[in-house]
């Protein structure tokens, strides 16, 4: 299956003669300033030229017949760390290898896709001066992080072209896996699936006592879905059924490289994920069904290891796995998979353009080196902390509901100068969310994080993987979930919304203001 021409891989197939008027519109401003992306525009041999000029056959081991992506794989990006203090982060269109030497126009910060890799200590500053240079207003949330009002990214603080925003404020959570990524009205999903989308891991005391895999033993990872048009290049369209179901593509990508490989020694892994997705739901297992070892997700780590044969996970959920691949030989393979799944109550229609719930390979992992390694699987996990002793002090129910192209919480849209809920800073609360709707929603709470109480309806039960804190939870259709949670970081507005992108950008969003 690997024989054939070496990097020919996706630039056989020329631009399609009428590309769609999304791609048109993403051409037209990714290109500008920029001769070789007006060539690729234009498509024809301008395109073959210059995709075989970029071609430095950074991965992959030679595609089988050229025509199907799905017959070759490229490198996965490992991307350095760096410190968040005192950083610029400009953001341009520019363009990206997504894999065997295939350039693609995107939107990136610092020219990189995904966003560099920020790592910081608890009680560390993040300095960061964001400049914007996209053709479209941008704003920068850190999800996860619960800073003060101005640094949360909220809609309203978006800055036009030319501008810049600067964020200054101390990490004061848990360490985990965090992102940040655009969060500008009505053009969230855009700017996120274009490249404005990066990991920002927290570190603390308390887990490097631990002895977790680090070093190249730690791959930060994040997964997402491209539709792609006749040369391999990603299309951002969320016209037509997209505008229900969300965006969604048949071609996994890592790290901003499509189907990717990683090189590994038979070692103990920690895989620290992120799903950066639009809209598509993981059900991450391994093609040999060796279990995944779950140690933390969206709030750090959970409260004791879980070992599990697969795990669920929604757009902007993080999980943080122990991959044992000690077992293996030297040229040994494994595949992380996301694997088939279906809901009950979905739409499963949409002309057949719902992937959601199609088996995808995200990631292979081949042995290039075998290896003694004794690194432990911990038995236990320090205790996390709740959301705090106490009965609740109040109730609030949120419902959603997606008819008629339209994305509601409690029957309305999202509007930017509207409060929707009033939170007494440092009450414990209860809030249920209802999904009246045959479509799934995860569920995002700014500036805190909540402890998941219960799930009833659909699949009827909490997941090992949404135990400890998450900021982040999944319902399926029908489904309703009850959370317990407390805002004690800071007083000021904040949002609750569906973190399917799409949804978002139409108005599943609500303003909640923490006083
Ligand atoms: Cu990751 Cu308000 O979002
Ligand atoms: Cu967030
Ligand atoms: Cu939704």
């Amino acid at each position: 299956m690997q024989t054939g021409r070496p990097h020919a891989v996706g630039v056989k197939g020329e631009a399609p003669g009428t590309p769609g008027i999304s791609r048109r519109a993403f051409l037209t401003q990714a290109a500008a300033g920029s001769g070789a992306l007006a060539r690729i525009a234009g498509g024809g041999a301008g395109l073959s030229a210059f995709l075989a000029a970029c071609d430095g056959g950074s991965g992959g081991t030679g595609p089988g017949n050229g025509g199907d992506p799905a017959d070759t794989r490229f490198r996965l990006r490992l991307p350095p760390a760096v410190n968040p203090l005192n950083l610029d982060l400009t953001a341009t269109p520019t363009q990206v290898d997504i894999g065997g030497g295939l350039a693609a126009p995107v939107w990136a910060l610092n020219g990189q896709v995904p966003s560099p890799l920020l790592r910081v200590q608890r009680g560390g500053r993040l300095r960061i001066t964001m400049r914007n240079q996209l053709p479209q207003d941008l704003i920068l949330h850190w999800h996860g992080l619960a800073p003060p009002e101005a640094m949360d990214g909220h809609p309203r603080f978006a800055v036009g072209t030319g501008g810049t925003y600067d964020y200054d404020f101390t990490v004061e959570d848990r360490a985990g896996t965090y992102w940040y990524h655009s969060h500008t009205h009505h053009v969230t999903g855009e700017q996120t699936y274009r490249g404005i989308a990066g990991l920002l891991l927290v570190e603390d005391a308390e887990e490097a006592a631990l002895g977790l895999p680090s070093g190249a033993r730690e791959i930060p990872l994040i997964l997402q879905d491209r539709r792609v048009d006749g040369a391999g290049i990603p299309v951002y369209d969320p016209t037509g059924p997209a505008m229900m179901a969300g965006v969604m593509g048949p071609v996994p990508f890592g790290n901003g490289v499509r189907q990717p490989f990683v090189e590994v020694d038979s070692a103990l892994y920690r895989l620290r994920i992120l799903n950066g997705s639009n809209a598509r739901i993981f059900r991450l297992g391994m093609s040999d069904q060796r279990p995944l070892v779950l140690i933390g997700n969206d709030g750090g780590l959970v409260d004791q290891p879980h070992t599990l044969s697969s795990v669920d996970m929604a757009p902007a959920e993080r999980v943080d796995l122990l991959l044992d691949l000690r077992n293996l030989q030297e040229g040994g393979r494994v595949m992380l998979r996301s694997l088939s799944f279906s809901m009950l109550g979905g739409m499963g229609f949409m002309g057949g353009a719902n992937l959601q719930g199609d088996p995808l390979d995200l990631l292979e992992f081949r042995v290039t080196r075998r290896v003694e390694d004794s690194t432990p699987i911990p038995v236990s996990l320090p205790a996390v902390p709740g959301p705090g002793a106490g009965a609740p002090v109040r109730e609030r129910t949120f419902r959603f509901t997606s008819q008629q192209m339209s994305h509601r919480i409690n029957g309305v849209e999202f509007e930017m100068d509207r409060i929707d809920e009033r939170v007494p800073f440092g009450d414990l609360e209860v809030w249920t969310f209802i999904n009246e709707s045959g479509l799934p929603h995860p569920v995002h709470v700014h500036a805190t994080h909540f402890q998941v109480l219960s799930r009833t309806g659909g699949r009827g039960q909490v997941f090992p993987w949404e135990s400890g804190r998450k900021d982040t939870v999944l319902l399926h259709p029908f489904e309703t979930v009850r959370v317990a949670l407390r805002f004690t970081a800071h007083r000021g507005l904040f949002l609750l919304h569906c973190h399917n992108l799409e949804h978002e950008d139409h108005g599943m969003m609500q303003n909640i203001l923490v006083e």
